[in-house]
């Protein structure tokens, strides 16, 4: 059933499987409720690890295929990705060019460390709209020079990136009977739109709930639903039965834990951070995992949940961003 999609070239950067573990004190502390695990890809051992690890093996071994020499991206001056992205390019011997919206840190802390210590060139730009245009500048300078770049849409959520999250269910399939409920932090769609797709594909009924860090649900649903058209194209007819129809996924978005925004803490994510780490020793970050811990709790509390139900709770990781 994953036929083309485990056929697609992919770069081992660290070994799999992450561990799936039981989160006992944390149902405790919650007063009982279902079962809950979780996915831990915050202990992916390259470059401190989380979900775009899982993306960058696909999408790296494509910009190897063609025959790239240099990594474009973009994202916040904290961004997870930008420093997955520079450390694939220092592994593979490429320059990495990171377009940053924000102002330059006076002392660079967490990922926009990690980013110049793996030697990444980070350009500066104002605003979100302006990361694009300053990627495609980037790429025309970096063509003229003679070498060969290749650009990385925002959190690698691109058709490839997310096809890294249908075959990561695959992997969880492999640990455990599938679980009722996967809930996990969505932002630019990718890790969602694979983690759906590879449900479907599957042909298990596990329902993918999303809590945004950031969009709107409309507007993320909408991309995601865009991702698994082009996850559609990128899977062999023969793959697709009918329970697998892609483009009758179930998408569901979450973005009420989303607060002031981006990157904002809320009372809830603070108490997630808190509860998390103190219960199970598992660290969330603000922008992220917080967020998305905090949804998995309130339905907990508010009984969303059967007792028998397993949820599982996919950890992507962000834990650098606590030392920001
Ligand atoms: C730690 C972490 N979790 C979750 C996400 C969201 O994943 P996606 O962009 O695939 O929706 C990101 C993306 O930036 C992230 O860095």
């Amino acid at each position: 059933m994953f036929g083309s999609l485990a056929s697609l070239p992919s770069i081992p950067f660290a070994s799999a499987p992450t561990p799936v573990e039981e989160l006992n004190r944390l149902r405790d502390a919650l007063g009982g409720g279902p079962r809950l695990l979780v996915k831990r890809d915050d202990t992916i051992g390259f470059a401190f690890g989380g979900n775009k690890v899982r993306k960058m093996r696909l999408v790296a071994a494509d910009a190897i295929a063609n025959q790239a020499d240099t990594l474009i991206t973009c994202g916040g001056v904290q961004s997870n990705h930008a420093r997955v992205t520079a450390a694939a390019a220092a592994r593979l011997g490429l320059r990495c060019i990171l377009v940053a919206n924000g102002a330059q840190p006076e002392r660079p802390t967490a990922n926009a460390l990690l980013a110049r210590l793996l030697g990444a060139e980070i350009r500066y730009v104002s605003s979100r709209e302006a990361r694009a245009i300053e990627m495609e500048a980037a790429a025309e300078q970096e063509q003229r020079a003679g070498r060969r770049p290749y650009l990385i849409p925002l959190g690698a959520s691109t058709p490839l990136g997310a096809a890294a999250f249908a075959h990561a269910v695959t992997e969880l399939l492999e640990q455990i009977p599938p679980p009722d409920v996967i809930v996990h932090s969505s932002s630019s769609g990718g890790t969602q739109a694979g983690l759906v797709a590879g449900c479907a594909l599957a042909g298990v009924r596990t329902k993918v709930i999303g809590i945004s860090a950031d969009e709107p649900a409309p507007a993320l649903t909408a991309t995601i639903r865009g991702l698994l058209a082009g996850l559609t194209e990128l899977i062999a007819p023969a793959d697709v039965t009918p329970l697998a129809r892609l483009d009758a996924a179930e998408i569901d978005v979450d973005d009420r834990f989303v607060g002031a925004g981006y990157g904002a803490p809320t009372p809830e994510s603070r108490e997630a951070i808190d509860l998390a780490a103190r219960t199970e020793a598992i660290f969330v970050d603000h922008t992220y995992t917080a967020k998305a811990m905090a949804g998995l709790i309130a339905r907990v509390r508010a009984g969303a949940f059967s007792d028998a139900a397993t949820v599982l709770f996919w950890h992507t990781g962000g834990q650098v961003g606590l030392f920001s």
